[in-house]
């Protein structure tokens, strides 16, 4: 099948790479001229375990190729998928700007029937919206459908080509059997395509963003009653989770969710909620506590040094709002450093992968270490953000000889508590006993 899709960030660039990989001819399109240039040469701008690889592929094969001419390539595609920004508005609504800038752009593009499908996560309502920017220059046949994107960053090639679901939001028989067409080779295991109106599909990829989102802030509720009545968190999730109805995934109390998804699809799903009189009280209480959440960290910091971090030197370890990506948005590791720096501490990071983009945020507010280990010469304390595998099981002996003090404050939990104590660590996790 001939597809374009529109908007190259994390879902577009895995999108359109990973439905080359079936063979279908794949043109990505993008604004972002720099963007293009780098992709066209072969440059992966994302960092996504085993996208590289097919990448690579399907470019020297020619099923993909990359472009900033939406004009000369759209007519030649059968579906065209939208996987554009909708970053949260003023007032915490979605902002449809670049969805419906797009679609009134195809609208003076299209010549014949067409399949214009959208990824974005987008409000109830959303491909009406579509459906009528089009409309307003193109009079021909065409379907809008919702088909709302699941993968996880970090897992993102596996998930989309092994997805648990694919969820089709269209009333249109033509649209539907292309759109089987195209997701089949995803779902031969038999997972299902699951069919819905328009509106259950829009509403279903925020409906499971916000489930997750509160579990999570389930857990860090739970984490400060343990901190209070001495119980311990890990050993509580394991005691809950191995009930099948409450399930082991998404238990883990830490320093708060982050990343493009969950805060602003929180946050448009009260507003959209808002908009049709409902007030959705447990997703504003969801909200709060994962704010607080982003600070508990810090606090246990300043109140272990009563109050004052003047002049502290802190090594902190990640800032990829969670392993296996170089996305930083929303990530609790930078409101930390915010918090640090404005103390009067400073700070030297280290992350795997999402250093540059940091580095192009924050610049040189804070040190950058070339190792986990170089980000600990001379600092009072190891602080954790991200939970990186090469940082679950490190060398203790050489941490204790790099901090001028065996100190750790771990916001996502990797140490064992015992075994902190027997190597003499002074170990602050969330949760848990000190
Ligand atoms: N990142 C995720 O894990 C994830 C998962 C599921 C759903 N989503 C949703 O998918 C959508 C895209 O998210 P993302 O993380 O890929 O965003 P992104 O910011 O990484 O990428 C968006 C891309 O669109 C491009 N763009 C903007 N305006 C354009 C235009 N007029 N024409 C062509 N390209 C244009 C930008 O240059 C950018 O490359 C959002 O609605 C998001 O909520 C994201």
């Amino acid at each position: 099948m001939n597809l374009v899709i529109i908007g190259t960030g994390y879902v577009g660039l895995v999108t359109g790479t990973c439905f080359s990989e079936t063979g279908n001819r794949v043109v990505c399109v993008d604004i972002d001229k720099a963007k293009v240039a780098k992709l066209s040469a072969g440059q992966v701008t994302i960092y996504e375990p085993g996208l590289e690889k097919i990448f690579l592929r399907n470019l020297k094969e020619e099923r993909l190729c990359f472009t900033s001419a939406l004009a000369s390539v759209v007519n030649e595609a059968e579906v065209i998928f939208l996987a554009l920004p909708t970053p949260p508005g003023a007032d915490g609504a979605a902002d449809l700007k670049y969805v419906l800038g797009v679609a009134e752009e195809l609208g003076k593009l299209l010549k014949d029937y067409k399949v214009i499908v959208n990824k974005s996560t987008v409000p109830v309502g959303t491909a009406d919206k579509v459906r009528a920017a089009i409309a307003k220059n193109y009079k021909g046949e065409f379907d809008v459908v919702s088909n709302p994107e699941f993968l996880r960053e970090g897992v993102a090639v596996e998930d989309f080509m092994k997805p648990d679901r694919v969820v089709i939001g269209t009333t249109s028989e033509r649209a539907k059997k292309l759109m089987s067409e195209l997701y089949a080779p995803y779902v031969r295991q038999g997972n299902p395509i699951i069919f819905m109106d328009e509106r259950s599909s829009e509403l279903t990829k925020y409906a499971a963003n916000s489930f997750l989102a509160m579990k999570i802030s389930f857990m860090n509720e739970i984490a400060h009653l343990c901190e209070k009545m001495g119980a311990d968190v890990d050993m509580m999730r394991r005691g809950i989770g191995s009930d099948e109805r409450i399930g082991k995934r998404f238990l883990f109390s830490g320093i708060g969710y982050g990343g493009s998804c969950f805060p602003k699809d929180v946050q448009a799903l009260i507003k959209s909620a808002d908009e049709f009189n409902y007030d959705f009280k447990i997703l504003k209480a969801v909200e709060q506590v994962n704010a607080n959440q982003k600070v508990h960290l810090v606090e246990k910091i300043k109140s272990f040094y009563q109050g004052n971090i003047k002049g502290k030197r802190f090594a902190l370890w990640g800032l990829a709002f969670k392993p296996n990506t170089d996305d930083i948005r929303e990530a609790p590791a930078l409101l930390m450093i915010q918090s640090l720096l404005q103390e009067g501490a400073t700070v030297t990071a280290y992350d795997p992968e999402a250093m540059p983009n940091v580095q192009q945020e924050l610049g040189n507010t804070i040190n950058y270490a070339q190792s986990q280990y170089q980000a600990l010469e001379g600092a009072d304390a190891l602080l954790i953000a991200t939970e990186w595998s090469e940082f679950r099981t490190p060398d203790f002996e050489r941490i204790g000889q790099l901090l001028s003090s065996k100190l750790i404050f771990d916001g996502r939990n990797l140490f064992d508590l015992i075994k902190m104590r027997s190597m003499g660590y002074h170990y602050i996790s969330i949760g848990r006993a000190n």
